[in-house]
């Protein structure tokens, strides 16, 4: 018996030397790790934590905590832990430490667990787990704030020296179907450690808070984290459901266009420059999209890049219009939204009239966009599609509050509010601003 379990145990020392144990383990037709386990047993019986808790420290915010076992035996072996929390989908971790921070929306409850394994050993026995809740917190089901969404901008300001940028928060939401008529909302947000209430709300026609708009906020504009924002209620008539949402900065930021784009042409050479965008993101960061319209009927170029330039040979010497857009790229940030469109720029002219040239080249600009919202109104409402307007810096609350429309429902008794959010499709009519 002992020279055959040196011999398993030299062949495991070898397996685990080559550094692919797990393969040697698995593939041979002799599981050799079985048998060694076999013959060393789990010597050690692993005993659950105690004291498993969890604490709320911030807004969508816990804090794990546990301690090992008094009983278990800790004699030349490192003990680690497997945590696993239910949101409501498992999500599992494995540590040495016996406390971990985790965000998650809490409004619906939270619940996770904890058992004790071998750290060298893993997948490792493990012992049973222990089990802790935080309930939902209390309220009357249909009273919670629903359809919660947010967007971030960046605007230049703040304070030059050490932060050039200020980050914007914008969010809406509707009152839940069964909230009271006397149910105020308000609106918090963390950003890391930091928590901010809401000071500047829109309301509904019931006079509810149903939109907020923080002009600045503690959010790094470069920032990975996530972005929690809570929604809280009171009534004198029913107790109001809290709501919890975390956003991933890269879904929500709504990133400016590309400024101070010119276009110019020399012959048949036409050169497209632009600046990044306002954004704490440096120039390296960004994807752009640039679109040339041409005066010929239907003639579109659409060109991706990474720099802040670009040349390209036409075909005719017309009139074209250029329009571009950015993104994050992903070498900075996980794959986020395009901005908008900037304002169309125009170039080129139709004949050779070197006495009105200087003139041209202003009236070309403010040409473009008409005619290229002639040449769409053709092939259909393609002009609101390929310019949703620039989403301009808004600073007042008074903008805030005309962006929250109500729709009275047409055919039933109840009235259906419909929250429209100034994003993307507003004001369709400023191409036309620009002609004239
Ligand atoms: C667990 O909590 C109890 C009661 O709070 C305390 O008496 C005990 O010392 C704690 N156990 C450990 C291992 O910290
Ligand atoms: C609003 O929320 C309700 C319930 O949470 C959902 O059924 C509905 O689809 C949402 N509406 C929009 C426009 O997101
Ligand atoms: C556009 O150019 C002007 C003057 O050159 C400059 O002050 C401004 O910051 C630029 N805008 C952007 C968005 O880069
Ligand atoms: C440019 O990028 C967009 C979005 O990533 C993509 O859909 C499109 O096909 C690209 N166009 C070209 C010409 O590569
Ligand atoms: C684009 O053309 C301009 C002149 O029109 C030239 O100075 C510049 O170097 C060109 N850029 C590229 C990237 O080819």
């Amino acid at each position: 018996m002992a020279p055959a379990l040196l011999i398993l145990l030299g062949a495991a020392a070898i397996l685990q030397a080559d550094g692919t144990p797990d393969d040697g383990c698995h593939s041979g037709p002799l599981n050799l790790c079985d048998l060694f386990f076999f013959f060393f047993p789990r010597s050690v019986s692993l005993l659950p934590p105690v004291n498993f808790t969890i604490k709320v420290t911030g807004l969508a915010q816990v804090l794990l905590s546990w301690k090992p076992n008094p009983e278990q035996e800790r004699k030349g072996v490192q003990l680690g832990y497997h945590l696993r929390v239910h949101t409501p989908q498992d999500d599992d971790f494995e540590l040495k430490h016996t406390g971990r921070r985790y965000e998650a929306a809490l409004h619906r409850g939270f619940s996770a667990s904890v058992r004790t394994i071998l750290w060298e050993r893993r997948p490792s026995p493990a012992s049973r787990w222990v089990s802790a809740e935080l309930r939902a917190p209390p309220g009357s089901p249909g009273t919670s704030a629903v359809n919660l969404t947010c967007v971030t901008n960046t605007a230049a300001g703040g304070h030059p020296e050490s932060r050039p940028y200020r980050v914007s928060l914008r969010c809406a939401w509707r009152a839940g179907e069964e909230a009271p008529s006397d149910t105020q909302y308000f609106l918090y947000y963390r950003y890391g450690s930091r928590t901010e209430a809401c000071r500047e709300y829109g309301q509904d026609a019931l006079r509810r808070n149903v939109a907020c708009w923080f002009p600045a906020t503690s959010i790094d504009g470069k920032g990975q984290d996530a972005l929690a924002v809570g929604v809280r209620g009171s009534s004198l008539r029913a107790a109001i459901r809290p709501y919890d949402r975390l956003f991933a900065l890269h879904e929500i930021d709504q990133v400016n266009p590309p400024g101070n784009v010119t276009a110019e042409m020399e012959g048949t050479r036409l050169s497209v420059r632009w600046e990044k965008p306002v954004s704490a993101f440096p120039g390296h960061c960004w994807d752009y999209e640039v679109k040339i319209y041409g005066r010929r009927r239907g003639y579109v170029q659409i060109e991706n890049t990474t720099a802040n330039k670009f040349n390209t040979t036409v075909s005719d010497v017309s009139r074209y219009c250029v329009v571009v857009r950015a993104a994050v790229s992903s070498t900075c940030r996980r794959q986020g939204l395009w901005s908008a469109w900037s304002q169309p720029v125009g170039t080129g002219q139709d004949e050779q009239k070197p006495w009105t040239e200087w003139l041209l080249i202003p009236l070309t600009a403010s040409l473009c966009a008409a005619f290229v919202c002639s040449l769409s109104r053709r092939t259909g409402h393609m002009c609101t599609k390929l310019f949703p307007p620039v989403p301009g810096p808004k600073s007042d609350i008074g903008d805030l509050v005309a962006t929250v429309n109500y729709e009275k429902g047409g055919s039933g008794e109840t009235e259906s509010e419909v929250l429209s959010y100034v994003a993307v499709d507003e004001e369709p009519e400023v191409l036309e601003d620009l002609v004239f």
